[in-house]
């Protein structure tokens, strides 16, 4: 079942049927994180998560559902984990609160209720992020990962 939220012109929809990949793409693929990430990988992770779509709807230019000006997605098992990744909103609406209120629909969506742990990556927004109870690792010692850097650029 798909959800949406509505406020002040904007739309935030977990429809997969309404993301721009192109935009989703475009931007993905220039951003720190995920430099060079190929089209494909990206909608497999789209397919693969519940997604967070942030479309401008009152913008002039706008085909339905309008503009899509930001993006976030959440990798998880909707019972005990779930990982936010691939949050941005575009520059030009930055600054407005968008990212905050994406944050609140994600956090309220009821598959992402009752987690024993719900973690993310960032480099400078932990600000964002600890409004909504993030902090960091409780057991640094604890953690491990794999990490290849870079993946997409060297392919
Ligand atoms: C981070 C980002 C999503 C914020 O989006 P936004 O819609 O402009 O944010 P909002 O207007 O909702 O405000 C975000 C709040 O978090 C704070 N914040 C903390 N770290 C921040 C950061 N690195 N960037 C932007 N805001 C940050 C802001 O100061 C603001 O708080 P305030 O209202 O008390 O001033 C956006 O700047 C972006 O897409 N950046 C590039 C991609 C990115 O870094 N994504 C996060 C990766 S984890």
């Amino acid at each position: 079942m798909e959800h949406e939220s509505r406020r002040d012109g904007f739309l935030i929809s977990t429809d997969r049927s309404l993301i721009d990949l192109e935009a989703v793409h475009s931007v993905l693929s220039n951003i720190y994180w995920s430099k060079g990430i190929p089209k494909e990988i990206v909608w497999r992770g789209i397919e693969g998560s519940i997604t967070f779509g942030v479309y401008n709807t009152i913008a002039p230019q706008a085909r339905s559902p309008g503009k899509q000006v930001g993006f976030a997605r959440v990798i998880t098992d909707a019972a005990t984990f779930a990982y936010l990744s691939d949050v941005y909103v575009i520059d030009e609406y930055r600054g407005r609160g968008l990212s905050k209120w994406l944050m609140e629909v994600i956090l309220a969506h009821p598959q992402l209720q009752g987690l024993r742990r719900f973690c993310l990556l960032t480099r400078d927004a932990h600000g964002l992020y600890a409004r909504y109870g993030f902090k960091g690792l409780d057991d640094p010692k604890a953690y491990m990962e794999i990490t290849v850097r870079d993946i997409y650029l060297k392919q």
